[in-house]
C-alpha cells in the first residue's frame, strides 16, 4: 500500500536507540549483520541513519532500505553506499533476503487491523535464526512512540515511548499504538489498563516533577512494576523515557 511516505529526520530515534541496546547482542553475533528498514518512505533519511548508529554496534552492518513504491526506491538511489546501504524494491516477504533485524515503522498504520497478523508472520518467517523484527508507530517528530518486538515465535514485547519534557500525560501514548493494538484502548482491554496504570502512576508520582520529567517517569514505572506489570526492561531504559512490558500482558484480547 503506497502512501505519502511522510517521514523526518531524527523521527526514529528511539526506536533506533532500542534496536541498538536490545538487538545488539544478536547483531553482534550475526554471520550476516544484514538489517532491513522496511518501507523507509519518500526520503531514505531514516534508513541513513539507521546504518550509522548501528554501525556504531557492528561496524560491518548492512542496511537495506525496501520499499513498496518504485519510485521511492530510484529516489533513494543516490544515498546509497555500498555495501554499508543499499535500497530495492519489497515488501514484507522481505525480498528474498534473510535479515537479522528488520525496523517497519509507520508502515502498518496503513493497512486494517485484521492484515497485521499475516504481514507479521511473514516478516517473521523470512528472520535469520535469532532475528527480531520491530514494528511500530510514531508522530511526525518522534516525541511519542510505540513498537513491538517479534522474534521467529511471534510477539514478544511491547514498548511505549516518549520525550519526557513535553509529555503532558501517558495517556497520550494511546495515538501511536502500533495497528494490533490501537483499536483495543477501550475499556476492558489489557492495553487500556495498562495505559490506565500508567496514567495513575504518573499522577501519584507528580510531587516527582520538581526534580525533573525523568525523576517522575521512572517513579511512574517502578510504581507500575511493582503493581505487577511485566515490565522488562530496566531503570537504565526507563530513564530515556522508555518502558517495555511482555506483550502477553496486553493482548487477552475480549
Ligand atoms: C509513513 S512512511 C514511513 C517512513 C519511515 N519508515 C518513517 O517512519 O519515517 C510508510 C512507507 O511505507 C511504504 N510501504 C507501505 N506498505 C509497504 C510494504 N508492504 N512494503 C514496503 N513498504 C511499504 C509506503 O510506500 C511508505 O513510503
Amino acid at each position: 500500500m503506497v502512501t505519502r511516505g511522510t517521514t523526518n529526520p531524527n523521527r526514529l530515534r528511539r526506536v533506533d536507540s532500542w534496536i541498538a541496546d536490545c538487538a545488539g547482542p544478536v547483531l553482534r553475533d550475526a554471520e550476516d549483520p544484514l538489517v532491513v528498514d522496511l518501507g523507509y518512505g519518500a526520503t531514505p533519511v531514516t534508513a541513513v541513519e539507521l546504518r550509522a548508529r548501528l554501525a556504531r554496534v557492528r561496524a560491518d552492518v548492512r542496511v537495506v532500505g525496501l520499499e513498496i513504491d518504485q519510485e521511492r526506491v530510484a529516489a533513494a538511489a543516490p544515498s546509497a553506499d555500498p555495501p554499508g546501504l543499499t535500497f530495492a524494491r519489497g515488501g514484507f516477504e522481505l525480498a528474498g533476503l534473510r535479515p537479522v533485524v528488520v525496523r517497519a515503522l509507520n508502515v502498518l498504520r496503513q493497512y486494517d487491523e485484521a492484515e497485521v497478523a499475516r504481514a507479521w508472520a511473514t516478516m517473521t518467517g523470512a528472520l535469520a535464526p535469532d532475528g527480531l523484527v520491530v514494528e511500530g508507530t510514531c508522530d511526525e517528530l518522534g516525541r511519542l512512540a510505540a513498537w513491538v518486538c517479534l522474534d521467529r515465535s511471534g510477539p514478544r514485547s511491547l514498548t511505549l515511548a516518549a520525550r519526557l519534557s513535553t509529555l503532558d500525560t501517558p495517556a497520550t501514548l494511546a495515538e501511536r499504538l502500533p495497528k494490533a493494538l490501537i483499536h483495543h484502548n477501550v475499556p476492558g482491554e489489557p492495553v487500556h489498563d495498562l495505559l490506565r496504570a500508567l496514567d495513575d502512576a504518573w499522577r501519584n508520582a507528580a510531587p516527582y516533577a520538581a526534580f525533573g520529567a525523568r525523576q517522575r517517569w521512572l517513579r511512574a514505572v517502578a510504581e507500575v512494576k511493582a503493581a505487577g506489570w511485566p515490565v522488562l526492561d530496566r531503570p537504565a531504559r526507563w530513564r530515556l523515557g522508555e518502558v517495555t512490558v511482555a506483550w502477553a500482558a496486553v493482548t487477552k484480547f475480549s
